[in-house]
């Protein structure tokens, strides 16, 4: 095994305090006004990452089970439909299914590297001394970048396949989405390559909800965690616990919305943001949406960033989609 492989270097994209000033401006544009939201990827530090892993263990939680079992089925149809010479997996977290996808890839032929993009610095740490181990003969990148903003750092050498999996593109809403598919077709350039999508598929309540509200309290604390991130980052005084972790389906816009209610009235201050807010007792603060999609709309949104379904897979309870698209 060559040890320059066990002991990857993270390559940074983010600007210095690029993370602590996107989190600033996210945090007073989504404080301070009335219906408060922040966005999702202020969960993933070390221990949001960490609960993240505990999720997609709940017997619950079926899109990572989901994702998998297709990858398992169907991976090598995906490579042989796309055989990329570079694999860029966008949100890449542990990177645990995408093994699945490396030894297709590798077998249909051309893969010579694998680039891991997250903003989770520990998530990034984490995955790329596990693949290391095992995949000594590709080479192996772990980039610190945000996918919304900083897809034109990314390396363009060869055939592309961007992998985005987990369901992560239906915590973007929708003109986000749209914004990232344009910017995902750009990254993909003129030498073919492909986009694998993972989505949720629109399903009943009694089986969205649980996913994202177990009993045993994961998704709860994993919730909360945006909460010590800020107490963290801006010297926040959030009382976490006085914030109860609630799930609701959204069904105008086929989302699940993850949010944080105050269980009293209280006043928090943020001096990192400059700010002091205001909570009345049981005012939600939403901290995720999670949207769900029928195959049409899919295809549409993916039409719009001239990209075309080469081909699409589901699992055997057709909870869960993965979409291979090209550009057209
Ligand atoms: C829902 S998890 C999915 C992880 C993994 N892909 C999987 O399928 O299990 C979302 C991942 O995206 C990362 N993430 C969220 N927002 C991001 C952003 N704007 N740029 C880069 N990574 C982001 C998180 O750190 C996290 O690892």
């Amino acid at each position: 095994m060559n040890p320059s492989k066990t002991a990857l270097e993270i390559v940074h994209h983010l600007p210095p305090h690029y993370l602590e000033r996107t989190l600033r401006e996210d945090v007073r544009a989504g404080l301070g006004k009335p219906a408060k939201t922040l966005p999702p990827k202020w969960f993933y530090d070390q221990r949001g990452s960490e609960l993240f892993e505990q999720i997609t263990q709940l017997p619950e939680y079926f899109p990572t089970r989901a994702e998998r079992r297709i990858l398992e089925d169907h991976a090598r149809e995906m490579a042989g439909t796309s055989p990329a010479e570079t694999l860029i997996e966008l949100g890449s977290g542990s990177s645990r299914k995408t093994p699945l996808l490396l030894d297709a890839l590798m077998d249909a032929g051309d893969l010579r590297s694998y680039v891991a993009v997250d903003v989770s610095d520990s998530a990034l740490t984490g995955a790329n001394s596990e693949l290391s181990r095992n995949y000594s003969d590709l080479t192996l990148q772990a980039v610190a970048a945000d996918f919304e903003s900083q897809l034109q750092l990314l390396p363009k050498d060869g055939r592309r396949m961007v992998a985005f999996l987990g369901g992560t593109i239906g915590n973007l809403e929708p003109d986000a989405r749209a914004q990232f598919l344009i910017q995902v077709r750009e990254l993909l350039g003129q030498a073919g390559g492909s986009l694998l999508l993972g989505t949720g598929l629109v399903q009943p309540p009694e089986i969205l909800i649980p996913a994202y509200d177990d009993p045993s309290g994961v998704t709860a604390d994993f919730n909360r965690n945006v909460l010590r991130v800020l107490n963290a980052e801006l010297g926040a005084d959030f009382d976490v616990e006085a914030f109860e972790h609630v799930a609701v389906w959204n069904e105008a816009e086929e989302w699940i919305e993850m949010r944080l209610r105050a269980t009293r009235a209280m006043y928090v201050q943020l001096p990192g943001a400059g700010l002091e807010i205001h909570f009345d007792q049981s005012e939600d603060l939403r901290t995720e949406v999670s949207a769900k999609f029928r195959p049409e709309r899919i295809e549409a949104e993916l039409a719009a960033a001239q990209l075309t379904i080469a081909g699409q897979w589901t699992d055997p309870d057709k909870r869960y989609a993965m979409t291979l698209a090209e550009p057209f």
